[in-house]
């Protein structure tokens, strides 16, 4: 059966500055959370840091080449906070700004529509050092930055993601402590969670002032299908309040203008502070919301666990990626149709999906068969919720390139182009010609 999408589907491919641009120190970048938290012996795997990266701010020309290759439609890159204003506040750092100037023109002469992340992690270190996301004037930050930006970009810049994961941001970085500021802080991370939330909001009328009347604004959240490990009662109010944590803390405030009450009961004490009017702004209306979907979440009830009462259960005979993350794209069509009926976004795109696999160069190719797998069906999921009336519009897949993931460092390849760390050589993967077709045909075969 051939698999069609419709009509002017958006076919691009994903990145985020600090995992691929290095040049960490060049043009007046300042330092982010993430050089200093890579700098810091024990964070990575490997020592690894973000300082050379994909060279991607020296390469840029030929990476825009390498996607009009492939035919993309649409490239999502973020912006690297710390280049652009690299104290935080004040001063504007012009030779930032003339970098993603020129990214952006150089997409648009190459056919490519740039959907433009604001921040993907890389807060900067001196904004950390006043606190980070759990100081509420983080939200006024994140503002000023918003509008030096749009100031530049808004005129051919029409689609804005406010944040990337804000979950991740919050929770891995000031709860668990394994992201950038690496501290271990539930009380702070719930804080972070709402005053990101705040940013988002503030920074969507800033966004559309600065624009030339086509803007678009989302948000991209990493979104899950919770399933119960089993059909015991204890099990399914565990994947509620799992469902709440990972999916409804972010979903409800963006769509409903509310916080889920049965999360905030569970959180007790460690529930935000909010102010009045927060709420109304951080619900201001979207064009589209953007998901980040790579697996599903197997929860059992256990009392033990403090607050969430919840353990994540890895189910037998599945397949794992190099992450150790479930294969199951059955997910992502349930997560999809969900999000229709309990939030109907005017648009949804999906901002990331891919997978990380042990790949190797065999005479100048790199066979990556179950990464094509991975990407046929989650496509075909894709295109199920769509038969079913689910707005999608576009899909992203995670990522352009091999590049340094996190906490991982250059362990875990997510690119359907492999990079060599050693020459910068980019060497598309079979999946790139799969994914290249895909585009040629809108579909499947
Ligand atoms: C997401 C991040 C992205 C990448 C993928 C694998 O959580 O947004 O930067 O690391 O995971």
């Amino acid at each position: 059966m051939a698999i069609i999408f419709p009509k002017g589907f958006v076919w691009g491919a994903a990145t985020a500055s600090y995992q691929i641009e290095g040049a960490a120190n060049e043009d007046g970048r300042g330092e982010s959370i993430w050089d200093r938290f890579s700098h810091t012996p024990g964070n990575v795997l490997n020592g690894d840091t973000g300082d050379v990266a994909d060279d991607h701010y020296h390469r840029w020309p030929q990476d825009v080449a390498l996607m009009q290759s492939l035919g993309l439609k649409a490239y999502r890159f973020s912006i690297a906070w710390p280049r652009i204003i690299p104290d935080g506040i004040g001063a504007v750092n012009d030779a930032g700004l003339d970098f993603y100037d020129r990214l952006v023109d150089g997409l648009l002469a190459a056919g490519i529509e740039p959907f433009v992340t604001l921040y993907h992690w890389d807060l900067p270190q001196v904004l950390q050092d006043r606190g980070g996301w759990p100081n509420r004037d983080s939200a006024a930050w994140f503002a000023d930055y918003t509008a030096v930006v749009s100031r530049r970009l808004g005129d051919r810049v029409h689609n804005w993601i406010t944040l990337n994961e804000p979950w991740v941001s919050a929770f891995l970085g000031y709860m668990m402590g394994v992201h950038a500021p690496g501290i271990r802080d539930p009380k702070a991370a719930m804080q972070a969670a709402h005053h990101l939330l705040l940013a988002h909001g503030q920074a969507v009328s800033i966004l559309r002032r600065n624009g030339n009347g086509a803007t678009r604004v989302g948000i991209t959240l990493n979104l899950t299908w919770v399933d119960p490990a089993s059909d015991r009662p204890e099990d399914v109010e565990a994947a509620r309040r799992q469902d709440g944590f990972a999916n409804r803390l972010f979903l409800d405030p963006v769509f409903k203008g509310s916080y889920p009450a049965d999360f905030m009961e569970l959180c007790g004490d460690l529930a935000p502070q909010v102010e009045e009017g927060d709420l109304q702004q951080i619900a201001a209306p979207l064009d589209f919301l953007g998901v980040n979907y790579y697996t599903r979440s197997v929860v059992a009830d256990d009392p033990n666990v403090p607050m969430l009462r919840t353990r994540s259960i890895q189910p037998e005979g599945a397949e794992y990626t190099e992450m150790g993350w479930e294969v199951y794209p059955e997910g992502l069509y349930r997560l999809l149709r969900r999000l229709h009926e309990d939030y109907g976004p005017g648009a949804i795109y999906i901002t990331e999906n891919g997978a990380a696999f042990a790949d190797r160069v065999e005479s100048g190719r790199v066979h990556d068969e179950r990464r094509i797998a991975y990407l046929r069906e989650h496509l075909t999921s894709c295109w199920r919720a769509i038969q079913e009336g689910v707005p999608l519009r576009g899909y992203f897949v995670w990522s352009l390139l091999d590049n340094f993931e996190w906490g991982y460092g250059y362990s875990k390849r997510f690119g359907i182009v492999y990079v060599d760390y050693g020459t910068q050589e980019r060497i598309p993967k079979d999946s790139a010609f799969f994914y290249r077709d895909v585009i040629a045909a809108n579909g499947v075969a």
